[in-house]
């Protein structure tokens, strides 16, 4: 890949390849073994109380809805409070439980303001879908006040912020269900899987068995039992099959030691894009993070006022950005909201993501930067 990427993964290779050995050679890539490791490790790492490994996030937040919906008996139409400025899974996840993506605004946290949820809220709402986009939490700790406040549940889209902090603390307990990315260019990277995190270990129990096409018992057990009746088992749902798989853990499992390190640097590189922007400050508008988090930084966003512009100078110096996101309320199922999120609107068509992966040099930052200050300043 010539020129600067938004993102490219970087991997304990050595490491990585050991963790697959040992699933090729005990002839165990599949669910259980390295899947159930690396769910201890993410509690650990996470605080957070239970933990299942899935093939994606969006399939975890596929049954957050459908369990919580199912569980607290909430009815078709039902309301959930969400945001226009995320990827598409947080909000098709509403609308495959039958249930109406009301959209309320967000704000230069690119999250969703404590305000504007309040305003939407009725008495048809049952949940708030916060994400924390680009590992921001925004007003996280106000939305969960406003949750508590009015009886809703709250569901966070943390698919970006594996390792954000709040005060030292990995926020999420606050949360009925996080819900995590470890896709191909998450900041902790294993191809493609995610992990569910209820509160309550009933849904955790639920979730495990819907992942599994409903069966109430894994492969591997049945398969490293030594007592009779092993091939026996009961299917309580029609499930999904939605967990994750040992090949995937085992890079899990390398890729969690190394977390903490890897957003650190992402914060270096942003503090030096923040340094290196300063001076065209009111022509280029950076992502604010609120006091107290220590963002995670999947992303670094800027807002500008010719953004396609910017982006074919920066695509004609060989870097290449990306946008995150273009508002969902374009999208035809979700056209009824056209109009009712002016700040998402302004972003979809302002924002830019700028390159963020650990490749990155200073020398790097510094000639992104010098592109776009000879573009606003031209
Ligand atoms: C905010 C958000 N939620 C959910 C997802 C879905 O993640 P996955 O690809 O693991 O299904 C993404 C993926 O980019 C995302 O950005």
């Amino acid at each position: 890949m010539a020129g600067i990427q938004l993102f490219k993964a970087k991997y304990e290779v050595e490491e990585c390849l050991e963790q697959i050995r040992e699933c090729l050679e005990v002839g165990w890539t599949g669910l259980g073994f390295k899947t159930v490791q690396f769910e201890e490790a993410w509690k650990a790492y996470t605080g957070l109380p239970f933990a299942h490994y899935l093939n994606s996030s969006t399939i975890g937040l596929y049954m957050a809805v459908d369990i919580l919906k199912e569980q607290y008996g909430w009815a078709d139409d039902d309301e959930i409070i969400t945001t226009p400025i995320t990827f598409v899974s947080s909000n098709h996840a509403i609308l495959k439980s039958h249930m109406k993506a009301v959209f309320a605004d967000i704000d230069d946290t690119m999250c969703l303001t404590p305000q504007s949820v309040k305003e939407h809220i009725t008495d048809r709402t049952r949940a708030v879908m916060y994400v924390g986009l680009g590992g921001n939490m925004g007003h996280y700790y106000e939305i969960v006040d406003i949750c508590k406040e009015h009886g809703l549940k709250l569901i966070l889209d943390a698919a970006h912020m594996a390792g954000t902090r709040y005060k030292g603390e990995i926020p999420g307990r606050e949360a009925e269900v996080v819900v995590y990315s470890f896709q191909a260019v998450k900041n902790l990277p294993t191809a493609d899987s995610g992990m569910i995190c209820f509160k309550r270990g009933e849904f955790d129990e639920i979730v495990r068995k819907k992942c599994w096409l409903g069966i109430n018992k894994d492969t591997y057990s049945r398969s490293s039992d030594s007592g009779n009746y092993k091939w026996k088992y009961d299917v309580e749902y029609i499930g999904d099959k939605g967990h994750g798989n040992s090949v995937m853990a085992a890079i899990g499992l390398v890729q969690i030691k190394y977390l903490d390190r890897d957003n650190a640097y992402r914060r270096q590189l942003a503090t030096w894009y923040r340094e290196e922007l300063k001076e065209c400050e009111d022509k280029v508008k950076t992502v604010r993070i609120e006091d107290g988090c220590e963002s995670s930084y999947h992303l670094f966003q800027i807002c500008v006022e010719d953004r396609d512009a910017l982006m074919m100078a920066l695509n004609a110096a060989e870097i290449y950005p990306g946008v995150h996101y273009a508002s969902n309320i374009n999208y035809r199922m979700y056209e009824y909201a056209k109009g009712t999120c002016p700040y998402s609107d302004y972003v979809s068509d302002h924002t830019i993501s700028l390159p963020m992966n650990l490749y990155l040099t200073y020398d790097d930052v510094k000639k992104i930067c010098a592109v776009i200050k000879n573009f606003v300043n031209r």
